[in-house]
C-alpha cells in the first residue's frame, strides 16, 4: 500500500477543510488579540479597522463551528477552543517569520524587511540609522515601532520584530542577547528661567522640592527615575504623568515642573528652546541603550548587518551627546555670568 492510500490522511488531506475556509490573515489576527487582550489594540497593529477584525473573527469562528472569544465585562477572552487555535496559530506564524528569514537570506542584501522596535528614548537617533543604513542599502525594506519599555519587552517577548533596541535588559533571561550600545544619559530639565539653572552641583533633596512632571507606568526613564528617588530616601513629589516626552518638554516650558528626560531627547531643540538642564548631584543617570534579540530564532543577514551597522554608527550618537552637553554647559555658564552681573 502506498503511503498515500494506507487509509491515513495525507497531510493535505487532514488540513483541507482549513486550508479552504481559513486565512492566514485570519490567524494573525486571532494571534494579535489573544496577545493584546484586545480587538481593537489588534486592529491598531495590523492597521485595519475593528469592524473588519470582528467580522474575518467571526469569520473564522464559522469555519471552524465554535465559539473563539467570550465577553468578560469590557474585555474579550478566548474560549478553549480559541486558546487552541492561538497555540497553533503562534507556531504556523513562527514557521513563516522563519520560512521568510531564510528566504531573504538567499536574496542576500539586495532585498529584504527589516523590523525594528525601539524605546522612546532610541527615537530621537533611530531613523537617522536606518537612513543611513537604507542609503547603502537601498533595496531594503524598513519598518520602526516606537513604544515604552513594557510594551518593546512585550514585542520581543511575542517575536513581533526582528531586533530592538531597549534600555537595561533583563538579566534573568538567558534567551535573550543584548549587546551594549550608545550611551543614553538621563538628565534633569527644567525652565530656562529656573532659580537652580545657574547653579552647580544642586543638593539631591532640592529636587524633591520641586513639582515633577513623570513618564506613564510602564517608561524605562519612569523606573529609573523611582529607582534613583528610592536610593536616595526622597519622595518625589509627583505633579503629573504624561505618556511622551515630548508632551512633558511643552508641559516644563508651560511651568508644570520639572522632569528627567534623556538627553538624546533634548539635542535638537539644543540650549536656548526654553529648557535647561538642572546641575543635580548624582545626575546624569547613565543608562545604556542595549541591541536585543532571542538568541534560539535566527537573525536574518538584513538584521545581522543592522546590527553591526548600528555598532558602527555609535561614535556619532557620542559626539552629538557631547555637542548637547556642551551647549547645556554654556548655557549655564551664561546665566552664571548674568546673576553674577546683576549681583
Ligand atoms: P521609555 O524608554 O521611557 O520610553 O520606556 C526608556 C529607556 O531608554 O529605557
Amino acid at each position: 500500500m502506498s503511503p498515500a492510500n494506507d487509509g491515513r490522511h495525507t497531510f493535505a488531506g487532514g488540513a483541507d477543510y482549513l486550508i479552504r475556509h481559513a486565512t492566514l490573515r485570519q490567524l494573525q489576527l486571532l494571534e494579535a488579540i489573544v496577545r493584546l487582550g484586545s480587538f481593537t489594540r489588534a486592529a491598531e497593529e495590523l492597521f485595519l479597522t475593528q469592524p473588519t477584525v470582528s467580522m474575518q473573527i467571526k469569520k473564522l469562528s464559522e469555519t471552524l463551528g465554535t465559539p473563539l472569544f467570550r465577553h468578560v465585562g469590557r474585555t474579550v477572552e478566548p474560549t478553549d477552543a480559541g486558546r487552541e487555535v492561538y497555540a497553533a496559530c503562534r507556531e504556523i506564524l513562527g514557521t513563516l517569520t522563519d520560512l521568510e528569514v531564510k528566504l531573504s537570506d538567499l536574496k542576500g542584501l539586495k532585498r529584504g524587511r527589516l523590523r525594528l522596535g525601539v524605546v522612546t528614548t532610541a527615537k530621537y537617533v533611530a531613523p537617522e540609522i536606518l537612513g543611513a543604513f537604507c542609503k547603502q542599502y537601498p533595496g531594503i525594506e524598513v519598518s520602526l515601532r516606537v513604544t515604552n519599555r513594557e510594551h518593546i519587552l512585550e514585542r520581543l517577548m511575542a517575536h513581533d520584530d526582528d531586533l530592538y533596541v531597549s534600555g537595561q535588559p533583563r538579566d534573568d533571561n538567558e534567551q535573550i542577547e543584548s549587546i551594549p550600545f550608545a550611551p543614553n544619559p538621563l538628565v534633569v530639565v527644567a525652565r530656562a528661567d529656573h532659580p537652580l539653572a545657574a547653579e552647580r552641583e544642586v543638593p539631591m533633596q532640592r529636587l524633591a522640592d520641586e513639582n515633577l512632571i513623570l513618564r506613564e507606568p510602564g517608561s524605562g526613564i519612569r523606573d529609573a527615575v523611582l529607582k534613583w528617588f528610592n536610593e536616595s530616601g526622597l519622595e518625589p513629589r509627583v505633579r503629573m504623568q504624561l505618556g511622551s516626552n515630548e508632551a512633558i518638554k511643552h508641559a516644563i516650558v508651560g511651568g508644570l515642573g520639572i522632569s528627567v528626560l534623556s538627553l538624546h531627547s533634548l539635542r535638537l531643540e539644543s540650549a536656548g528652546g526654553g529648557l535647561a538642564l538642572l546641575d543635580v548631584q548624582g545626575f546624569p543617570i547613565m543608562r545604556r541603550w542595549h541591541l536585543v534579540h532571542w538568541r534560539g530564532r535566527e537573525l536574518s543577514l538584513v538584521a545581522r548587518t543592522f546590527r553591526d551597522f548600528a555598532v558602527d554608527y555609535e561614535p556619532e550618537i557620542e559626539v552629538r551627546l557631547a555637542k548637547a552637553e556642551t551647549a547645556f554647559e554654556q548655557m549655564r555658564e551664561r546665566l552664571r555670568q548674568g546673576e553674577a552681573a546683576g549681583r
